[in-house]
């Protein structure tokens, strides 16, 4: 079981390391738009850096096979810890699945990301994607039922001996971490202050504060 963090924040991702409960970190265009970050080569590099040989997935935003392929090559340049998150369809519903065998006969690791059906997980599989994102709020959003998804992909997946693991994004609530892991997601990415309120307990807090009050400690 991975949880991944889903920032580019390095200084949130640094507050989460020691905890030993990270095994990586995810990013896509949205994040780091609204993280203010401008120079998205330097963010990248730094954060490849500091949670190597954890996992760092960053996205392409070209718009053509050769200039996802592109941006891909230049990504890894910055290290072998960088997984290249490519939008499963285009916004036209053209496949993408053609740069994801390309990287992959280049060796280079491959999230597809954007999944919402069974169909896209299955085809990015086949491909040799190392990790396929569902979007566990969006299925909802749709109607659908993430956790029924999860468990029916999970099955298919080990059914049929694929090595991709099914990595879970768009996670909005505490019980949704949950719900995905219990589900057989082999994955979470998580936005950092919900995997805080994961932990956290009204009644833990209380016992504790318990103990410290039997303890002695001042001002428990
Ligand atoms: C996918 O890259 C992410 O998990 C993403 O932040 C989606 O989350 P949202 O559906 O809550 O926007």
């Amino acid at each position: 079981m991975k949880i991944f963090l889903d920032t580019p924040d390095l200084s949130i991702v640094e507050q989460w390391l020691p905890q030993g409960i990270v095994d990586g970190v995810t990013t896509n265009p949205t994040l780091l738009r609204k993280s203010g970050i401008e120079d998205v080569m330097g963010a990248v590099s730094a954060l490849a850096r500091r949670i190597a040989p954890r996992d760092l997935s960053v996205q392409v935003s070209g718009t053509s096979h050769d200039e996802m392929v592109e941006q891909a090559r230049r990504y890894t340049e910055i290290g072998d810890n960088i997984v290249i998150k490519v939008p499963v369809i285009s916004p036209d519903g053209e496949p993408n699945l053609d740069v994801m065998t390309t990287l992959h006969g280049l060796g280079i690791p491959v999230n597809a990301t954007a999944c919402l059906n069974t169909a896209q997980v299955l085809a990015a599989a086949k491909t040799g994607a190392r990790y396929a994102s569902l979007l566990w709020g969006r299925v909802g959003d749709e109607g659908g039922s993430p956790e029924t998804l999860v468990a029916d992909i999970t099955d298919l997946l080990r059914r049929h001996h694929f090595a991709t693991q099914l990595l879970i994004g768009s996670m909005r609530s505490p019980a949704d971490i949950t719900r995905a892991l219990t589900a057989g997601a082999d994955a979470v990415t998580v936005p950092p202050p919900l995997l805080r309120r994961w932990l956290d307990h009204q009644y833990s807090r209380a016992t504790v504060r318990e103990f410290q009050i039997d303890a002695g400690v001042k001002d428990a």
